[in-house]
């Protein structure tokens, strides 16, 4: 490629590499540029270069926890993290929460207008007529132990409810069946989407009943989806039972509040497996598995943990201090996208003040708003732009309403499954088809080396580069020191 004249290089990015002297022209689109045009810029290696470094085949772009790399073109979700500007298909976050539902809000996120009154019907229809689970579900969810993490549970339990529908595996079916875009791909398509939001509360909730020692039960009729979340989970049996409705309004917030966010950790993990075209419970299974680490939808537990390790108002300069000697991590604060409040924080801030109402205030408020407040006049956090983020605040509201610490990530995954889903569905219908991915290395392992037989090997004895040794239980201990036919140590 020549020299760029001075209207050809306006919204576009020269860039020269300077070992071979080429000049390559990049298109820059909608503000950014395809890192596939790097690969025509190759070299000839370096004497004493490493062959693994393919200085031949190109130049790769790496980016270590894609800090600024776009993997998608998406019309969903809108934040501005500057800004603190959370939006759903355009409409404010502050607005969805003020004036929609969680099932409306995710017909939006999902199929990208706000339904009619008719639309919304059959929508909530469809969704609450799919949370009934097959009976042989019962024998799954028991055979977990008692003290199984919840979201281990749920986990498992999506992965488990794709077996029942081989109509829905593009690995029985062809691997067009999502992607075709016929009316009746679409038909396949939705089905699942109606199963997966309608069941995710019924499997969240045999999750918890299991874990109380409770009997399980079917799904009620006539109740909001988060009404029926709650009465699912503690139905038992009494006369016309029915949720608190501060309650049921306050979990139907934070669902909307909790539906989607762009392309965090989860629901790239879902792109990343739905990539492979496999069937869309594995796709979700695969989300909830990256949901449930404390970097992302573990946060809220960890909040907690933090706040009761606190203990009281008086230890928190303690804490701070701790945090910025790197001793300690200020769960709920800091963001990759969001360098000001987290937009949510402060209506889920607004919620839990509803809840307390009927519920009582948490014992840990205190404790959590002087740190909150320390924090956030503290140049520590100031200087870095670390605020509070969802789980902040959303933990508090969980532990008013009685749910225990480990059920907090299933609180959040649940309504979550709708941002999965739209992502999904989106990527499953791009222009283009999907693409598998399939990100680069840049591999700085050994170079090729010959077998040694192992009576001439020198031993490698570092830790981290061998075995490490562990301690057995005195099961394993007797048994080791046993004698058995066959026993070869
Ligand atoms: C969310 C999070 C993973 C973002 O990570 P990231 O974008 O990779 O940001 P970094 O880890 O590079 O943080 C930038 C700086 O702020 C510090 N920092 C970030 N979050 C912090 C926190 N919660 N407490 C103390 N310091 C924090 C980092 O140590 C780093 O400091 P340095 O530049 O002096 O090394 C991170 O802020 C975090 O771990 N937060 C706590 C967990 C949490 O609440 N997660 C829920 C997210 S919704």
């Amino acid at each position: 490629m020549g020299q760029p004249t001075a209207s050809s290089s306006q919204n576009s990015l020269t860039v020269r590499d300077n070992r071979t002297g080429k000049t390559i022209q990049i298109p820059i689109e909608d503000n950014s540029i395809p890192a596939t045009a790097f690969k025509t810029l190759s070299a000839t290696p370096e004497k004493d270069e490493r062959k693994e470094n393919e200085t031949s085949k190109g130049l790769r772009v790496s980016d270590k926890g894609f800090l600024n790399t776009a993997v998608m073109r998406s019309e969903i979700t809108y934040i501005d993290g500057e800004a603190g500007v959370l939006r759903y298909r355009g409409y404010p976050i502050e607005e969805l929460a003020l004036r929609s539902s969680h099932l409306e809000t995710a017909y939006l996120l999902i199929y990208g207008s706000l339904p009619s009154a008719s639309q919304l019907k059959v929508w909530e229809k469809e969704v609450m007529h799919h949370a009934v689970v097959h009976a042989d579900a019962e024998q799954f969810f028991r055979s977990f132990r008692y003290d199984a993490h919840p979201m281990a549970i749920l986990t498992s339990a999506f992965a488990y409810l794709g077996s029942y529908y081989s109509e829905a595996n593009p690995s029985l079916q062809g691997q067009t069946l999502f992607t075709k875009g016929s009316p009746d791909s679409l038909a396949v398509m939705d089905k699942q989407i109606y199963r997966l939001i309608g069941k995710a509360t019924t499997l969240a909730a045999m999750a918890y009943r299991v874990r109380q020692g409770r009997t399980f039960v079917t799904p009620p009729t006539g109740l909001s989806y988060t009404g029926s979340f709650l009465y699912q989970m503690d139905y038992l049996g009494q006369e016309n039972y029915k949720p608190n409705p501060v309650l049921e309004k306050a979990l139907d917030v934070l669902f909307l509040l909790h539906a989607d966010h762009e392309l965090n950790a989860s629901a790239t993990t879902v792109l990343q497996t739905g990539s492979s075209l496999v069937d869309p419970y594995s796709a979700i299974a695969a989300g909830c598995a990256s949901l449930y680490g404390p970097l992302h939808g573990g946060a809220n537990e960890a909040v907690i943990r933090m706040l009761i390790s606190i203990g009281s108002p008086a230890n928190v300069p303690a804490f701070i201090e701790s945090v910025k000697k790197r001793e300690k991590v200020l769960s709920g604060f800091g963001h990759r996208v969001y360098k000001t409040s987290d937009p949510r924080s402060f209506i889920v801030r607004k919620t839990a003040d509803e809840v307390f109402k009927v519920t009582g205030k948490d014992d840990l408020l205190e404790t959590a708003m002087a740190l909150h407040e320390a924090a956030m006049k503290d140049e520590y956090f100031i200087k870095r732009s670390l605020a509070p983020n969802v789980d902040f605040w959303s933990g508090l509201i969980y532990r008013a309403m009685g749910f225990p610490l480990d059920f907090f990530p299933v609180l959040f995954a649940v309504p979550r499954v709708v941002g999965w889903l739209a992502h999904w569905r989106q990527m499953m219908l791009q222009p283009g088809g999907v693409k598998i991915w399939r990100p680069r290395q840049i591999y700085v392992g050994e170079t090729k080396r010959a077998y040694v037989p192992v009576e001439e090997r020198t031993p490698v004895e570092e830790a981290k580069k061998t075995p490490s040794q562990i301690t057995h239980s005195g099961i394993t201990k007797r048994t080791m020191l046993a004698t058995f036919k066959g026993a070869k140590l």
